[in-house]
């Protein structure tokens, strides 16, 4: 039996821009220690200033405004948080008490880089290593023979499968999916809880109270346990589709002749990809490709980057390029003509059907019982309306647009399914 009590010690695997954010949601929850591993020193301590920075900002208001302006965060909802209120409050709920500072809550933070000794007393263990399969698998092995027998090992895998990630861990029964879903934890509600085939209803229990404890700065944490696993999970898979489109209508207009940087209506999603990772993208789509349907290639120009290195903000390249403070430097521009080329492929309508496509897929597999629950995963998820709130209304005509899309890009993946086409979802409340 896991006491939760006895959680003192937790670990995260990979000090990247996830297993920095995960270690700052876990020193924020009050652990004893928190040790990051990853593979050298100097990625450990860009991991620690990291982590320094972001807690230091939540110990007065102005330092909170100061960087969020360093970070370019203008959303007004992050400007008017109403952080002082929220810094009231003990740090057990992960908000820095009064007679709390950034010193003595990093005092608790411990780097390291060879994984046995770092995993050794560890209580609770969550992966957020590269999105690759074999590596994740590898990192489980460790963590079946380094850590104590009792502990539960958690994967921040964004696509991939439990089952297989936790297969040489000798403990499958205590390894389980604890998504964070966005690429800073502290800001967002969703974590998605998946079992692998064999997860013990303790772990994953204790899990989801562990996930909860998480701080989250814009709203009261929201944890979801799916019913089984699958790729992608719920709210990314969801979003899937509409990433794949993106490519395939970035790679159509360079091959219609227009120029990268006339590609300025597209920096929305340049900057976003940038900031979750080029790679990390391209390995969700790969291990789709592989795993779902060959639809989900990657496409020409992210393959291009990928085989440049220009891996995303992280490297300060990727779609874009970034200076030291994070800013982007001469983006493509707003050009007529690629513009007016572009807007009949961008119909808001579209990426809905695309959505509650995918979604209507989820309660087909069983991966989700209710298309209430879907709705609010998304709303937690993304803080915009889920996809069967427009689609109840509209699933019609949206699977005339999907079966169009599908014959305009060849993508046959568009086409919509059963429980879509036919409206049964309706009767998955
Ligand atoms: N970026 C996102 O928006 C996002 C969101 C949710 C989940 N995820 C998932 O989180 C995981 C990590 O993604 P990320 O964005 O932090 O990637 P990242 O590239 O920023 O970090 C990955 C880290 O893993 C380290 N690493 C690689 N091999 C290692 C090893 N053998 N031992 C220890 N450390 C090792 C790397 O050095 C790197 O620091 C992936 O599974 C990804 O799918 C990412």
């Amino acid at each position: 039996m896991v006491d939760l009590d006895n959680i003192k010690n937790i670990a995260v695997i990979g000090g990247g821009i996830m297993g920095s954010g995960i270690a700052q949601v876990a020193l924020l929850s009050g652990y004893e220690k928190v040790t990051v591993i990853d593979l050298d020193t100097e990625i450990l301590h860009k991991s620690k200033e990291l982590i320094q920075e972001r807690i230091k900002a939540l110990e007065t208001e102005e330092n909170y405004l100061k960087f969020l302006n360093a970070n370019n965060m203008e959303d007004p909802v992050l400007k008017n948080l109403d952080i002082k209120r929220k810094l009231d409050k003990s740090e057990s709920v992960g908000i820095l008490a009064e007679n709390v500072d950034t010193k003595t809550i990093m005092s608790r933070l411990k780097l390291e880089t060879d994984i046995s000794e770092g995993v050794k007393d560890a209580h609770f263990v969550i992966e957020a290593v590269t999105e690759k399969l074999e590596l994740k698998q590898k990192i489980f092995k460790y963590l079946g023979e380094y850590s104590p027998p009792n502990t539960i090992l958690a994967s921040n895998t964004s696509a991939m499968s439990i089952t297989k990630i936790g297969q040489h861990s000798g403990r499958p029964e205590k390894v389980i999916g604890m998504h964070f879903h966005t690429f800073f934890p502290i800001l967002g509600m969703l974590i998605e809880i998946t079992p692998g085939e064999k997860s013990s209803d303790e772990s994953l229990k204790v899990s989801q109270t562990i996930a909860q404890k998480f701080p989250c700065l814009i709203g009261k944490r929201f944890t979801v346990q799916l019913e089984k696993e699958t790729a992608g999970l719920i709210a990314n898979r969801i979003s899937l589709p509409s990433g794949i489109y993106f490519e395939w209508l970035i790679d159509y207009t360079l091959d219609s002749g227009f120029s990268f940087e006339q590609l300025g209506a597209l920096n929305f999603v340049f900057g976003l990809t940038d900031s979750i990772g080029l790679d990390t993208s391209y390995n969700i789509l790969k291990y789709f490709e592989e795993h779902v349907s060959p639809d989900f290639a990657p496409g020409k120009l992210l393959t291009k980057l990928i085989n440049a290195g220009r891996v995303g903000k992280k490297v300060g390249k990727g779609y874009l390029d970034w200076n030291e403070n994070g800013s982007i430097e001469n983006p493509p521009l707003i050009d007529e003509k690629a513009t007016e080329f572009l807007m009949p492929h961008l119909d808001a309508e579209v990426f809905s059907a695309l959505s509650l496509n995918e979604a209507c897929r989820l309660l087909e597999e069983g991966v989700v019982t209710s298309y209430r629950l879907i709705d609010k995963i998304i709303f937690k998820g993304i803080s915009m309306p889920g996809p069967f709130r427009e689609g109840k209304g509209k699933y019609k005509e949206f699977s005339k647009k999907l079966y169009d899309l599908a014959e305009k890009t060849g993508k046959s993946y568009f086409k919509p399914c059963k429980m879509m086409e036919s409206g049964k979802f309706l009767s998955y409340r």
